[in-house]
């Protein structure tokens, strides 16, 4: 059977309070009208409110995840989380890569690539985020750009099994823009995504989820979850609404 993962970003939105709140929602609906078996879900709120979210998914389906981490495990590294701090505290996954980390905060596929071993080493199932900018896709750029994000961020890291790595597929152009990919677009990419991680890992990359997230709704969930190569899906501004949320996990394999 097909497997199915929804993650929710909350990015730099919810205090404590609030999360606690959209969490408790969105378990409460999970539990009111659970998604197929086969589906998973995640939410991952800011660093402060994974405490208080946490605790109100302890009933429920829902898994918890952190949106970064740094790469060392512990040390002299003011302001920085590590990720054994994310794992203590029942974070599932990590979200590293984002372009929203590599625009604003200069991450390289060098510097991810450390956090990815860092976030496995801890026991975390990374959320590796790759993504063309709009003048990379109009310049016809958009595999090349893929094939290097794939091959640098994830040089020499080992996959023990396909659970331990999930890949999302970000459109920068996508991203808070009201704009998704298509349905067809996001499957060319996935397709891609899927071979380039073959030609690394072999077959146990065959069940390795690729999400696709950029402005991903209710009303065009249904077409891009049913591509073949979309698994699932890393959810901005809709997950911030339980009800949007809790809708898109019901969209897969529907
Ligand atoms: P939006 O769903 O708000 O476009 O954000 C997508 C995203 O960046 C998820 O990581």
């Amino acid at each position: 059977m097909r497997q199915y993962l929804i993650a929710g970003n909350w990015k730099m939105n919810t205090d404590p309070v609030e999360a606690a709140e959209l969490a408790a929602e969105i378990a409460a609906l999970l539990s009111a009208r659970p998604p197929d078996d086969n589906v998973s879900v995640a939410l991952c709120p800011p660093f402060t409110s994974l405490v208080s979210a946490g605790a109100k998914l302890k009933e429920s389906k829902a898994l918890l995840g952190a949106q970064n981490c740094h790469h060392e495990a512990a040390g002299a590294f003011t302001g920085e989380i590590a990720a054994p701090m994310l794992a203590a505290l029942g974070c599932t996954y990590v979200i590293l890569g984002h372009s929203e980390r590599r625009r604003y905060c200069g991450e390289s596929d060098s510097d991810i690539r450390q956090k990815i071993a860092a976030a496995m080493a801890a026991g975390l199932t990374p959320i590796y985020c790759v993504g063309e900018t709009l003048e990379e896709r109009q310049a016809e750029q958009t595999l090349t750009v893929i094939e290097r994000q794939l091959r640098r961020g994830l040089d020499s890291i080992a996959l023990p099994d396909a659970s331990r790595l999930v890949v999302a597929y970000e459109p920068v152009w996508a991203i808070g823009s009201g704009l998704a990919a298509s349905a067809e677009q996001a499957q060319e990419v996935h397709a891609f995504i899927r071979a380039e991680l073959g030609a690394m890992y072999g077959e146990k990359s065959e069940s390795i989820l690729l999400l696709y997230g950029g402005s991903m709704k209710a009303s065009n969930a249904p077409a891009l979850l049913a591509k073949p190569d979309v698994n699932g899906g890393l959810i901005g501004g809709a997950s911030l609404d339980a009800n949007t949320f809790v809708a898109i996990a019901q969209a897969c394999g529907s």
